[in-house]
């Protein structure tokens, strides 16, 4: 694997041995690279758990890291990120870790730049290290994904993780549908009656509203949506006996998620936090071991 920006280019295979290296690293497998490997960090969007868990994988990986500081950067005086991560290859480093807000961003550095790309997310494209956590924290619960059902409920049309998910969890063999406020329904992906759908599901998986990614007010208020479409106590008591609530953070409490949630018997959403190491740990050993 040379490049690890978005799931449709990699098949069942290759994702299935990324989990089985992750499960392997949750369980205590070591891989020392001696300091010998440099990851660098280009985070063009803010990020805590992707820019943070990759870091602390590299890490445990004992690899190197740098992380660019955008804002005292060149990339202020119109540096491109072509020649800001030709930048990063040319002084030596072994593979970059790049969030940026444009949909697709790697599309113009692949065959172009001799290092490995990890993606942190793309725009509203692509997430494809918190997609392959999700699966793990999935596949820890219920063994295997076949005939699972998975509801994604809120802003579906700005999150890539939606978008990432929702594609990759059909192609393992699980039924998803999408919820939440009509106005971030997205055509062609499965929408349901958040009430209706919840007592039928495996997985009930809550997203932030992406406010950043918006034109417009939310037509709704923070207690509205809170009342439509918030997991409360009462809801989750509909959920079946060993469904699971997932979110990849940040979470707005009250508003998607009610504070008493959060930390709920069915609730995953640190350990998908703690599987992001693993995954992200799997992710860079992959495109380093064939350096
Ligand atoms: N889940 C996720 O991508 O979180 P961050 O934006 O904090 O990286």
């Amino acid at each position: 694997m040379k490049n690890i920006v978005n799931l449709e280019y990699l098949t069942n295979e290759e994702i299935y041995e990324i989990l089985d290296e992750a499960d392997a690293f949750a369980k205590g497998k070591k891989v020392d690279y001696q300091g010998s490997k440099c990851i660098a960090y280009l985070f063009f969007e803010p990020s805590t758990r992707t820019h943070y868990s990759f870091e602390k994988a590299a890490l445990n990986l004992n690899c190197k890291t740098q992380n660019l500081d955008i804002q005292n950067s060149s990339v202020l005086k119109g540096e491109s990120l072509y020649d800001t991560v030709r930048f990063f290859e040319s002084i030596g480093s072994d593979a970059v870790v790049i969030r940026h807000p444009e949909n697709d961003y790697y599309k113009q550095l692949i065959g172009k730049i001799n290092i490995p790309i990890l993606s942190g997310g793309d725009g509203t494209g692509q997430h494809p290290s918190q997609s392959l956590l999700d699966l793990l924290t999935i596949r820890q619960e219920f063994g295997s994904f076949e005939g699972l059902k998975v509801v994604i409920v809120g802003d579906v049309q700005h999150s890539r993780v939606a978008h990432t998910n929702f594609k990759i969890m059909e192609r393992l063999g699980m039924s998803v549908y999408t919820s939440g406020p009509l106005e971030y329904k997205e055509e062609g992906m499965n929408y349901v009656d958040f009430d209706e759908i919840i007592p039928q599901v495996d997985v009930v998986m809550l997203l932030r509203v992406q406010h950043e990614r918006h034109t417009s007010n939310m037509s709704l208020s923070k207690e509205e949506y809170h009342q439509q479409y918030g997991l409360n106590r009462q809801r989750v008591e509909t959920m079946k006996e060993n469904a699971i609530i997932m979110h990849p953070a940040p979470f707005n409490r009250n508003v998607e998620i009610a504070d008493d949630i959060v930390e709920c018997e069915k609730a995953r959403i640190f350990k998908q936090m703690e599987n992001g190491v693993y995954v992200r740990m799997a992710l860079i050993n992959q495109v380093l071991k064939d350096e």
